[in-house]
């Protein structure tokens, strides 16, 4: 049988290109006691495997050069080696970018939903779901009322963020790059307003505009001048959730911005950064109540999945274009 890996064949210095990966045909995996074989279904794609791809080492450890990409994965055990896994049960875990992998139990969750609910292992119930809820929930603590204003709003994170604001009474202002996505956000979310940051002439006057009372929780998922921008207009003792900086991710120089602390002094502001693996412990807990709003309707889900392992690329560096509109996947079989 075939087996196709994708690596990091070189470290990217700015955008990452084409020139990034190699895909190569590698065997097909042993299989040892305690472990399982996997046929790859879904793969995610996301933006902090840019950073895994420079060098040195931020919160996690680099990609070596030569060797397979990894990041979560949703799979089939087509072979098992542990009583507890039979073929056909789907799991969850950390795998390389290849089509089949063997990989030990404890590495690994069952995903118990039905086939087509899949890709939610990996969207609102995985990583990024459980991103927004901990960003939102332990940092921004919405308040009824509040005005919550979310940046990379139409993506993975800012999709469900903005979400569970809204769940809480707040006022959602999202931020996106086009129509389509800030059409979606508005009628299909009920975001209460929105701004196209490609196409506002002047963003300090379309938020002054659009949050007359000034924001109290700023999710910020992109940094950058964007983020600049959002902070002046900051309430007293409102909360700015540093989830992402995505703007910044390829820039070859060292990025510097405003001096915040006199803002953050005068305004009695918190500012906090978080990984969400700080709470792993919680996650259980945290997925079934994205679940309870899920099935009480609350919440949507949205995916923009690409067809094909091969595509893997393509769907990585769109993520910096904003090809995607909720988590990108990648539909391997
Ligand atoms: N702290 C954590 O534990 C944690 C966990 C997961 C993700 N994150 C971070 O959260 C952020 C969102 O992640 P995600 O998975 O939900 O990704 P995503 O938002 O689904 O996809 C990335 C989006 O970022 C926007 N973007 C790309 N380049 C940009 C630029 N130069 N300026 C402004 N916006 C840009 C694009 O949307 P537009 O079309 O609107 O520009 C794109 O669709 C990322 O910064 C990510 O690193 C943090």
């Amino acid at each position: 049988m075939e087996n196709k890996q994708y690596i990091l064949k070189e470290r990217p210095y700015g955008d990452v290109t084409n020139d990034t990966f190699h895909m190569r045909r590698v065997s097909m995996p042993s299989l040892r006691e305690g472990e399982v074989m996997v046929k790859t279904k879904y793969i995610s794609v996301d933006p902090y495997m840019r950073g895994k791809m420079n060098e040195q080492k931020t919160y996690t450890e680099p990609y070596v050069v030569g060797k397979a990409i990894y990041g979560a994965v949703v799979g089939e055990v087509v072979k098992s080696k542990d009583k507890s896994y039979q073929p056909g049960d789907f799991v969850h875990g950390i795998m390389p970018w290849q089509e089949y992998c063997s990989i030990h139990t404890e590495d690994v969750t069952r995903v118990n939903v039905p086939k087509e609910d899949l890709p939610m292992a990996l969207s609102v119930l995985g990583m990024t779901g459980l991103t927004a809820y901990f960003g939102m929930m332990k940092i921004g603590k919405p308040r009824e009322g509040e005005t919550v204003v979310i940046s990379g709003a139409a993506g993975a994170v800012g999709t469900v963020a903005g979400q569970i604001a809204k769940l809480h009474g707040c006022r959602v202002i999202g931020i996106s790059s086009s129509e389509i996505k800030n059409h979606y956000l508005e009628n299909d979310l009920g975001f209460d307003d929105t701004i196209n940051y490609l196409t506002t002439d002047d963003l300090d006057y379309e938020l002054s505009r659009k949050c007359p009372d000034g924001i109290d929780i700023y999710f910020d998922n992109v940094g950058g001048k964007i983020s600049d921008t959002i902070m002046e207009q900051m309430n007293f003792f409102s909360r700015v959730i540093v989830c992402g900086q995505i703007s910044t991710y390829n820039s070859k120089e060292k990025n510097i911005g405003l001096r915040i602390q006199p803002m953050i002094l005068t305004r009695s502001m918190l500012m906090q950064g978080f990984i969400v693996s700080n709470y792993h412990d919680e996650f259980p807990k945290a997925q079934n109540e994205l679940a309870k709003w899920i099935s009480e309707g609350k919440i949507k889900n949205r995916e923009t999945i690409i067809n094909g392992f091969e595509n893997l690329p393509r769907a990585f560096m769109g993520l910096f274009r904003g090809a995607n509109i909720g988590k990108q996947l990648v539909k391997v079989y």
